[in-house]
Protein backbone atom coordinates (compact mmCIF):
# COMPACT_ATOMS: atom_id res chain seq x y z
CA UNK A 1 0.00 0.00 0.00
CA UNK A 2 1.19 3.28 -1.10
CA UNK A 3 1.94 5.71 2.00
CA UNK A 4 1.04 9.16 1.15
CA UNK A 5 2.15 12.30 2.54
CA UNK A 6 -2.07 13.24 3.79
CA UNK A 7 -4.73 11.08 4.40
CA UNK A 8 -7.79 12.13 6.12
CA UNK A 9 -9.79 10.02 8.87
CA UNK A 10 -13.45 10.67 9.72
CA UNK A 11 -15.34 9.50 12.30
CA UNK A 12 -17.95 8.21 9.61
CA UNK A 13 -21.01 7.47 11.51
CA UNK A 14 -20.59 10.53 13.67
CA UNK A 15 -20.48 12.63 10.66
CA UNK A 16 -23.28 10.99 8.98
CA UNK A 17 -25.79 11.04 11.83
CA UNK A 18 -25.25 15.10 12.03
CA UNK A 19 -25.69 15.27 8.11
CA UNK A 20 -28.54 13.04 8.73
CA UNK A 21 -30.00 15.92 11.10
CA UNK A 22 -29.59 18.81 8.44
CA UNK A 23 -31.65 16.45 6.00
CA UNK A 24 -34.19 15.36 8.15
CA UNK A 25 -34.73 19.38 9.48
CA UNK A 26 -34.46 20.72 5.56
CA UNK A 27 -31.68 23.16 6.34
CA UNK A 28 -28.41 22.43 4.78
CA UNK A 29 -27.27 25.79 3.90
CA UNK A 30 -25.74 28.58 6.75
CA UNK A 31 -27.25 28.53 10.04
CA UNK A 32 -27.99 25.92 12.16
CA UNK A 33 -24.98 23.52 12.27
CA UNK A 34 -22.89 26.83 10.76
CA UNK A 35 -23.48 28.49 14.60
CA UNK A 36 -22.79 25.20 16.38
CA UNK A 37 -19.55 25.00 14.86
CA UNK A 38 -18.83 29.43 15.65
CA UNK A 39 -19.92 28.37 19.31
CA UNK A 40 -17.89 25.39 19.16
CA UNK A 41 -15.00 26.84 18.14
CA UNK A 42 -14.65 30.04 20.17
CA UNK A 43 -15.11 27.89 23.19
CA UNK A 44 -12.45 25.90 22.11
CA UNK A 45 -10.06 28.31 21.21
CA UNK A 46 -11.26 31.08 23.39
CA UNK A 47 -11.85 33.57 20.35
CA UNK A 48 -14.97 36.11 21.03
CA UNK A 49 -15.69 35.93 17.48
CA UNK A 50 -15.64 33.18 15.35
CA UNK A 51 -17.22 33.20 11.37
CA UNK A 52 -17.48 30.02 9.85
CA UNK A 53 -16.58 30.30 6.15
CA UNK A 54 -16.36 27.56 3.00
CA UNK A 55 -12.41 28.06 3.15
CA UNK A 56 -9.36 29.55 4.55
CA UNK A 57 -8.84 31.41 1.41
CA UNK A 58 -12.21 33.41 1.34
CA UNK A 59 -11.15 33.93 5.22
CA UNK A 60 -7.56 35.91 3.51
CA UNK A 61 -9.26 37.56 1.04
CA UNK A 62 -12.47 38.76 3.79
CA UNK A 63 -9.69 40.19 5.93
CA UNK A 64 -7.69 42.14 3.74
CA UNK A 65 -10.37 43.95 2.31
CA UNK A 66 -11.79 44.31 5.52
CA UNK A 67 -8.96 45.75 7.19
CA UNK A 68 -8.07 48.05 4.58
CA UNK A 69 -11.31 49.44 4.52
CA UNK A 70 -11.89 50.10 7.97
CA UNK A 71 -8.35 51.59 8.19
CA UNK A 72 -8.44 53.48 5.12
CA UNK A 73 -5.06 51.73 3.29
CA UNK A 74 -4.59 52.56 -0.30
CA UNK A 75 -4.06 50.75 -3.21
CA UNK A 76 -0.31 49.53 -2.92
CA UNK A 77 0.52 50.14 0.65
CA UNK A 78 2.54 47.15 1.86
CA UNK A 79 1.84 44.04 4.06
CA UNK A 80 4.89 42.07 5.00
CA UNK A 81 4.43 38.29 4.22
CA UNK A 82 6.61 35.24 3.84
CA UNK A 83 7.44 33.60 0.89
CA UNK A 84 7.24 30.28 2.43
CA UNK A 85 3.33 29.35 2.32
CA UNK A 86 0.68 28.12 0.85
CA UNK A 87 -0.30 30.77 -2.56
CA UNK A 88 -3.83 31.89 -0.45
CA UNK A 89 -1.91 33.45 1.76
CA UNK A 90 -0.19 35.91 -0.76
CA UNK A 91 -2.84 35.93 -3.22
CA UNK A 92 -4.82 37.42 -0.71
CA UNK A 93 -2.97 40.24 -0.33
CA UNK A 94 -2.48 41.07 -4.12
CA UNK A 95 -6.45 40.46 -4.86
CA UNK A 96 -6.80 43.11 -1.65
CA UNK A 97 -5.29 45.98 -3.56
CA UNK A 98 -2.15 45.94 -1.59
CA UNK A 99 1.58 45.25 -1.99
CA UNK A 100 2.98 41.91 -0.76
CA UNK A 101 6.34 42.88 0.82
CA UNK A 102 8.98 39.38 1.59
CA UNK A 103 10.37 39.24 4.82
CA UNK A 104 13.11 35.87 4.78
CA UNK A 105 12.20 33.02 7.36
CA UNK A 106 14.18 31.79 10.30
CA UNK A 107 14.99 28.11 11.57
CA UNK A 108 11.45 27.90 12.26
CA UNK A 109 10.56 27.93 8.82
CA UNK A 110 8.09 30.85 9.63
CA UNK A 111 8.85 34.42 9.12
CA UNK A 112 12.17 35.85 10.93
CA UNK A 113 10.96 38.62 13.35
CA UNK A 114 14.23 40.73 12.52
CA UNK A 115 13.76 40.39 9.19
CA UNK A 116 10.33 41.46 8.94
CA UNK A 117 11.41 45.28 11.00
CA UNK A 118 14.24 45.79 8.41
CA UNK A 119 10.89 45.75 5.37
CA UNK A 120 8.97 48.26 7.30
CA UNK A 121 8.39 51.17 5.66
CA UNK A 122 6.20 54.15 5.69
CA UNK A 123 3.78 52.45 3.63
CA UNK A 124 3.56 48.85 5.64
CA UNK A 125 0.21 48.77 7.45
CA UNK A 126 0.00 45.04 8.32
CA UNK A 127 1.64 41.92 8.53
CA UNK A 128 0.57 38.91 7.81
CA UNK A 129 2.18 35.48 9.59
CA UNK A 130 1.56 32.03 8.56
CA UNK A 131 2.30 29.10 11.54
CA UNK A 132 4.16 26.97 9.28
CA UNK A 133 3.06 23.34 9.88
CA UNK A 134 1.61 24.49 12.75
CA UNK A 135 4.81 25.77 14.44
CA UNK A 136 4.16 29.62 16.49
CA UNK A 137 7.99 29.95 15.33
CA UNK A 138 8.64 33.34 16.93
CA UNK A 139 5.20 34.95 17.13
CA UNK A 140 5.95 36.80 20.28
CA UNK A 141 8.42 38.93 18.74
CA UNK A 142 6.03 39.43 15.69
CA UNK A 143 3.40 40.53 17.96
CA UNK A 144 5.66 42.63 19.82
CA UNK A 145 7.32 44.20 16.79
CA UNK A 146 3.42 44.91 15.20
CA UNK A 147 2.63 47.19 18.61
CA UNK A 148 5.99 48.81 18.05
CA UNK A 149 5.12 50.20 14.93
CA UNK A 150 1.40 49.94 14.79
CA UNK A 151 0.78 47.41 12.70
CA UNK A 152 -2.19 45.03 12.07
CA UNK A 153 -1.76 42.01 12.64
CA UNK A 154 -3.25 38.65 10.72
CA UNK A 155 -2.30 35.53 11.26
CA UNK A 156 -2.71 32.43 8.45
CA UNK A 157 -3.65 29.87 11.13
CA UNK A 158 -4.40 27.76 8.29
CA UNK A 159 -2.12 24.72 9.81
CA UNK A 160 -2.58 25.75 13.87
CA UNK A 161 -5.75 23.80 14.34
CA UNK A 162 -5.43 22.61 17.59
CA UNK A 163 -2.01 24.39 18.35
CA UNK A 164 -1.49 25.57 22.08
CA UNK A 165 1.34 27.83 23.85
CA UNK A 166 1.29 27.16 27.24
CA UNK A 167 -2.54 25.65 27.63
CA UNK A 168 -3.66 28.46 25.53
CA UNK A 169 -4.32 28.52 21.74
CA UNK A 170 -2.64 31.42 20.08
CA UNK A 171 -3.43 34.50 18.43
CA UNK A 172 -5.38 36.65 20.87
CA UNK A 173 -3.30 39.89 20.12
CA UNK A 174 -3.74 39.53 16.02
CA UNK A 175 -6.42 41.76 14.76
CA UNK A 176 -7.53 38.36 12.85
CA UNK A 177 -7.49 34.66 13.10
CA UNK A 178 -7.79 32.84 9.78
CA UNK A 179 -7.96 28.57 10.37
CA UNK A 180 -8.50 26.02 7.43
CA UNK A 181 -10.34 22.87 7.75
CA UNK A 182 -10.21 21.75 3.76
CA UNK A 183 -9.98 18.72 3.37
CA UNK A 184 -6.41 17.46 4.34
CA UNK A 185 -5.66 19.66 7.40
CA UNK A 186 -5.67 18.87 11.23
CA UNK A 187 -9.74 19.00 11.31
CA UNK A 188 -10.23 17.62 7.95
CA UNK A 189 -13.80 18.43 6.54
CA UNK A 190 -13.97 19.05 2.70
CA UNK A 191 -13.62 21.99 2.26
CA UNK A 192 -13.86 25.23 4.79
CA UNK A 193 -12.12 27.09 7.38
CA UNK A 194 -13.34 29.97 10.28
CA UNK A 195 -12.16 33.24 10.49
CA UNK A 196 -11.82 35.16 14.04
CA UNK A 197 -11.70 38.85 14.21
CA UNK A 198 -10.87 40.51 17.39
CA UNK A 199 -13.10 43.04 16.71
CA UNK A 200 -16.75 42.58 16.89
CA UNK A 201 -17.94 45.02 14.50
CA UNK A 202 -15.39 43.51 11.77
CA UNK A 203 -17.16 40.01 12.23
CA UNK A 204 -20.09 41.67 11.51
CA UNK A 205 -18.89 43.36 8.52
CA UNK A 206 -17.81 39.62 7.65
CA UNK A 207 -20.94 38.41 7.79
CA UNK A 208 -22.27 40.56 5.30
CA UNK A 209 -19.59 40.78 2.59
CA UNK A 210 -19.08 36.47 2.77
CA UNK A 211 -23.14 36.66 1.71
CA UNK A 212 -23.29 39.07 -1.08
CA UNK A 213 -23.01 42.20 1.18
CA UNK A 214 -26.78 41.27 2.21
CA UNK A 215 -27.32 42.42 5.68
CA UNK A 216 -29.42 40.11 7.19
CA UNK A 217 -29.00 35.76 6.58
CA UNK A 218 -31.36 33.92 5.71
CA UNK A 219 -31.19 32.30 8.80
CA UNK A 220 -31.96 34.67 10.83
CA UNK A 221 -35.03 36.11 8.70
CA UNK A 222 -36.17 32.39 8.84
CA UNK A 223 -36.10 32.57 13.10
CA UNK A 224 -38.00 36.34 12.81
CA UNK A 225 -41.00 37.19 13.21
CA UNK A 226 -43.46 39.73 11.75
CA UNK A 227 -44.51 40.78 8.74
CA UNK A 228 -40.84 42.03 6.82
CA UNK A 229 -38.81 38.46 7.13
CA UNK A 230 -38.12 38.98 3.58
CA UNK A 231 -37.00 42.03 3.83
CA UNK A 232 -33.08 42.86 3.61
CA UNK A 233 -30.73 45.66 2.01
CA UNK A 234 -28.11 45.26 0.64
CA UNK A 235 -24.94 47.37 2.40
CA UNK A 236 -21.43 45.63 0.40
CA UNK A 237 -20.87 44.52 -3.29
CA UNK A 238 -19.59 41.05 -1.49
CA UNK A 239 -18.83 37.41 -2.48
CA UNK A 240 -21.10 33.93 -1.63
CA UNK A 241 -18.20 33.02 1.18
CA UNK A 242 -20.33 31.59 3.97
CA UNK A 243 -20.03 27.49 4.73
CA UNK A 244 -23.21 25.49 5.15
CA UNK A 245 -24.82 22.85 7.49
CA UNK A 246 -23.41 19.85 5.73
CA UNK A 247 -19.94 20.12 5.84
CA UNK A 248 -19.86 21.93 9.20
CA UNK A 249 -21.69 19.01 10.08
CA UNK A 250 -18.23 17.52 9.89
CA UNK A 251 -16.62 20.35 11.28
CA UNK A 252 -18.10 19.57 14.63
CA UNK A 253 -17.82 16.28 14.65
CA UNK A 254 -13.74 16.38 13.65
CA UNK A 255 -13.44 19.14 15.95
CA UNK A 256 -14.37 16.38 19.18
CA UNK A 257 -11.02 14.57 17.53
CA UNK A 258 -8.28 17.15 17.20
CA UNK A 259 -6.96 17.27 20.32
CA UNK A 260 -6.34 13.53 20.34
CA UNK A 261 -5.14 13.12 16.69
CA UNK A 262 -2.75 15.93 17.21
CA UNK A 263 -1.63 13.55 19.89
CA UNK A 264 -0.65 10.82 17.64
CA UNK A 265 0.62 13.85 15.44
CA UNK A 266 2.95 14.42 18.02
CA UNK A 267 3.91 10.81 18.43
CA UNK A 268 4.98 9.70 15.08
CA UNK A 269 6.73 13.06 14.61
CA UNK A 270 8.83 11.30 17.94
CA UNK A 271 9.07 8.39 15.98
CA UNK A 272 10.40 10.24 13.09
CA UNK A 273 12.68 12.73 15.05
CA UNK A 274 14.58 9.36 16.80
CA UNK A 275 14.94 7.12 13.57
CA UNK A 276 16.50 9.59 11.50
CA UNK A 277 18.85 11.00 14.15
CA UNK A 278 21.21 8.24 13.17
CA UNK A 279 21.93 10.26 9.83
CA UNK A 280 23.07 13.19 11.75
CA UNK A 281 23.35 16.10 9.99
CA UNK A 282 22.47 14.66 6.87
CA UNK A 283 18.84 15.48 7.92
CA UNK A 284 17.92 18.49 9.68
CA UNK A 285 14.60 19.60 10.95
CA UNK A 286 12.72 23.00 11.02
CA UNK A 287 12.57 24.05 14.76
CA UNK A 288 9.38 23.63 15.91
CA UNK A 289 9.17 25.79 19.14
CA UNK A 290 6.61 24.00 21.68
CA UNK A 291 6.57 20.91 20.36
CA UNK A 292 4.76 19.22 23.03
CA UNK A 293 1.78 21.41 22.07
CA UNK A 294 2.01 21.98 18.01
CA UNK A 295 -0.73 20.56 16.04
CA UNK A 296 1.76 19.16 13.90
CA UNK A 297 0.20 19.60 10.60
CA UNK A 298 3.45 18.96 8.67
CA UNK A 299 7.07 17.13 9.72
CA UNK A 300 9.82 18.93 7.58
CA UNK A 301 13.20 17.75 6.71
CA UNK A 302 15.92 19.33 4.85
CA UNK A 303 18.05 16.86 3.20
CA UNK A 304 20.83 17.52 0.24
CA UNK A 305 19.86 15.79 -2.53
CA UNK A 306 15.97 16.40 -2.01
CA UNK A 307 14.53 15.66 -5.56
CA UNK A 308 16.90 12.93 -5.61
CA UNK A 309 15.51 11.38 -2.06
CA UNK A 310 11.86 11.86 -3.35
CA UNK A 311 12.31 9.91 -7.05
CA UNK A 312 14.09 7.21 -4.61
CA UNK A 313 11.57 7.24 -2.11
CA UNK A 314 8.41 7.30 -4.83
CA UNK A 315 9.79 4.39 -6.35
CA UNK A 316 9.26 2.90 -2.82
CA UNK A 317 5.67 3.48 -2.48
CA UNK A 318 5.87 6.93 -0.57
CA UNK A 319 4.87 9.70 -1.66
CA UNK A 320 6.24 12.88 0.53
CA UNK A 321 5.25 16.76 -0.29
CA UNK A 322 7.27 20.05 -0.62
CA UNK A 323 5.76 23.18 1.55
CA UNK A 324 6.56 25.16 -0.12
CA UNK A 325 8.05 26.57 -2.98
CA UNK A 326 9.08 30.06 -2.43
CA UNK A 327 6.44 32.21 -3.69
CA UNK A 328 8.78 34.71 -5.40
CA UNK A 329 9.89 31.75 -7.68
CA UNK A 330 5.39 32.58 -9.31
CA UNK A 331 6.01 34.99 -11.56
CA UNK A 332 3.25 37.49 -10.08
CA UNK A 333 5.60 37.51 -7.10
CA UNK A 334 9.14 37.64 -8.87
CA UNK A 335 9.92 41.39 -8.38
CA UNK A 336 11.08 39.85 -4.82
CA UNK A 337 12.89 36.81 -5.94
CA UNK A 338 16.43 36.64 -4.50
CA UNK A 339 15.03 38.59 -1.45
CA UNK A 340 14.68 35.73 1.40
CA UNK A 341 17.75 33.94 0.89
CA UNK A 342 16.73 31.21 3.62
CA UNK A 343 13.48 30.77 2.25
CA UNK A 344 14.61 29.57 -1.37
CA UNK A 345 16.95 27.27 -0.02
CA UNK A 346 14.47 25.84 2.20
CA UNK A 347 12.27 25.41 -0.52
CA UNK A 348 15.03 23.38 -2.58
CA UNK A 349 15.90 21.29 0.25
CA UNK A 350 13.17 20.50 1.94
CA UNK A 351 10.47 17.54 1.86
CA UNK A 352 7.08 16.56 4.03
CA UNK A 353 6.72 13.29 5.06
CA UNK A 354 3.61 11.49 5.91
CA UNK A 355 2.08 12.52 8.72
CA UNK A 356 -1.70 11.21 9.35
CA UNK A 357 -4.13 9.15 11.33
CA UNK A 358 -3.81 6.39 9.29
CA UNK A 359 -0.10 5.74 9.81
CA UNK A 360 0.88 2.86 11.42
CA UNK A 361 4.44 2.39 13.33
CA UNK A 362 5.32 0.00 10.32
CA UNK A 363 4.69 2.63 8.03
CA UNK A 364 6.62 5.37 9.56
CA UNK A 365 9.17 2.68 10.28
CA UNK A 366 9.46 2.02 6.54
CA UNK A 367 10.02 5.90 5.97
CA UNK A 368 12.71 6.35 8.17
CA UNK A 369 14.20 3.11 6.81
CA UNK A 370 14.16 3.94 3.18
CA UNK A 371 15.42 7.67 3.74
CA UNK A 372 18.07 5.88 5.90
CA UNK A 373 19.22 3.44 2.69
CA UNK A 374 19.21 6.35 0.37
CA UNK A 375 21.57 8.48 2.53
CA UNK A 376 23.69 5.91 3.56
CA UNK A 377 24.19 4.52 0.42
CA UNK A 378 24.54 8.42 -0.84
C1 LIG B 1 -0.80 28.31 4.85
C2 LIG B 1 -2.11 28.16 4.16
N1 LIG B 1 -2.92 29.23 4.07
C3 LIG B 1 -4.12 29.16 3.47
C4 LIG B 1 -4.58 27.98 2.94
C5 LIG B 1 -5.90 27.93 2.24
O1 LIG B 1 -6.78 27.08 2.88
P1 LIG B 1 -8.14 26.63 2.17
O2 LIG B 1 -7.81 25.47 1.33
O3 LIG B 1 -9.03 26.29 3.34
O4 LIG B 1 -8.65 27.78 1.41
C6 LIG B 1 -3.80 26.83 3.03
C7 LIG B 1 -4.29 25.56 2.47
O5 LIG B 1 -3.62 24.69 2.05
C8 LIG B 1 -2.52 26.93 3.64
O6 LIG B 1 -1.73 25.85 3.72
Amino acid sequence: MAIQVFQATFDVEACLAEIRECLEKGWTGMGFKTVQMEEAWKKYTGFENAYYLNSSTAGLNLCVEILKEKYGWADGDEIITTPLTFISTNHAILLGGMHPVFADVDDTFCMDPKEAEKKITEKTRAIMYVGLGGNVGHWDEIVALAKKHDLKLILDAAHMAGTRVNGVIPGKEADVVVYSFQAVKNLPTADSGMICFREKELDAIARKRAWLGINKDTYARTGAGGNYKWKYDVEYVGRKDHGNSVIASLALVQLRHLDEDNARRREICKQYLNGLSVLGDKVRFANVLHPEECSRHLFQILVEDRDGLMLYLNEHDIFPGVHYVDNTEYRMYRYAHGTCPHAAYISDHTMTLPLHMRLTERDVEAVIQAICDFIQKG
